[in-house]
Formats: C-alpha cells, sequence, structure tokens
C-alpha cells in the first residue's frame, strides 16, 4: 500500500521511516512567532519556481569559529520539505555544530541519504532548505561586513531565443528531466538555437551531478 496517491490517481510513492519521523516531528521548526529573533544573526528566504511553496530560515553563527549553533526554520512546503528541512538543521548544529564553509558544502543527496531517499519527483523540494541556508550565509556574510566571501548565484541565459536560463534547466532536471530531449520538451530550450545544445547537455551532467551524485 502507497503512502501517497497523486490525485489523478496515475503515480503512487512511498516515504521512509525516517522521512514519516521528521514530518510528524520537526526538529527546530518555528511554531508560530520566531521567540527573541534578536539572539540570531543571519536570516535567509526561498521560494520554489517548481511548486510556489517558501522556506525560512534563521541561523545563529558563533563569530569566533563560525560554527553554526542553532538553524530555526519555518515553511508552508510539503512534507518532504518539511523532512528535508528538518534533516538538514540536524545535520548542520549536531557535534557542535558545521562551520559556514562545512554547510556550503552540504549537498541535498548527503539529506536525501541520510533520510532513505525521497521519491523523485520529491527532490525539488530538498533543494529548498539548500537554497535557503545559502541565502543566509550571505546574509550573516553581509552584516558581517565580509562581502568578498559572499557567493552570489543569480541566472545566466543559456537561450536568448527560447529565453531560457540555467534556473530554468536546474529545474527542469530536479523535477525529472534528465535527458536533453525530457529538458526540451519542459523548457524548449535550443529549438530555435541547436548550436548551444552541447553546452546545455554539459548543465543536465552539471545538476544532475550535484542533486543525483556521480553514479546516477
Ligand atoms: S511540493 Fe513544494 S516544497 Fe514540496
Amino acid at each position: 500500500m502507497s503512502d501517497v496517491i497523486s490525485r489523478d490517481q496515475k503515480q503512487s510513492w512511498f516515504y521512509s521511516d525516517i522521512v514519516k519521523e521528521h514530518f510528524f516531528n520537526p526538529q527546530n521548526f518555528v511554531m508560530g512567532e520566531l521567540e527573541n529573533p534578536e539572539s540570531y544573526n543571519a536570516t535567509g528566504k526561498i521560494g520554489s519556481p517548481a511548486c510556489g511553496d517558501e522556506l525560512r530560515v534563521w541561523l545563529r553563527v558563533d563569530p569566533a569559529t563560525e560554527r553554526i549553533l542553532e538553524f530555526r526554520w519555518k515553511t508552508f512546503g510539503c512534507g518532504s520539505a518539511i523532512a528535508s528541512t528538518s534533516m538538514a538543521s540536524v545535520m548542520i548544529t549536531e557535534n557542535g555544530g558545521l562551520t559556514l564553509d562545512e554547510a556550503r558544502k552540504l549537498r541535498p543527496q548527503d539529506i536525501m541519504t541520510r533520510l532513505g531517499g525521497l521519491p523523485p519527483r520529491k527532490f525539488h523540494c530538498s533543494v529548498l532548505c539548500d537554497k535557503a541556508l545559502r541565502d543566509a550565509i550571505n546574509d550573516y556574510l553581509r552584516r558581517s561586513n565580509q562581502p568578498d566571501r559572499m557567493i552570489r548565484e543569480s541566472a545566466r541565459v543559456i537561450d536568448p531565443v527560447a529565453k531560457v536560463t540555467d534556473r530554468d534547466i536546474e529545474e527542469a532536471v530536479l523535477e525529472g528531466a534528465h535527458t536533453i530531449e525530457l529538458v526540451q520538451q519542459k523548457t524548449k530550450v535550443g529549438i530555435g538555437n541547436p548550436s548551444i545544445l552541447p553546452a546545455v547537455e554539459e548543465l543536465i551532467r552539471f545538476y544532475k551531478e550535484k542533486y543525483f551524485g556521480a553514479t546516477y
């Protein structure tokens, strides 16, 4: 028996026991208003282009060691976003907390592995916490006057004819389009401009490796 059946009854999927545990008992979740907001020295916010859901995070960073001592969060996202962010908050703060540089190296696939996997159609939900964390780290560096250490991830136009950016290709891969044909179906990239297809294939490889691992 599946855990979830899609509205059109065409798809169904399971969640691991760890995903269910974090969904029903989310760690470091902010219920209602955040208490003592002045004790946090960074905040980040991100919305998902795939589904419109939003995630907000707050960090308490030790300025001496740059370790993340607290990671609190709030989302109006789905169960997978809740479970992924809950697990991320544990991984980031356990054993004294990751440093900012260590936290930047945490990949969505590390979180998914520790959750015991997520259904493929839910991968994009686990990326929300990664992006909100990066936004919050930039916020910490901005507030602590270290702008040269900030990493700005702005969208780059790949196909000016179809108006497709690298972000659009990233979202397509996260939604399960893992071949050039499937990415073209979703984005129309390269249809009037085939000379850019090798660059698109390179990006598909890059995002597959980033989110699903080298052996995917
Ligand atoms: S469907 Fe929106 S975060 Fe999962």
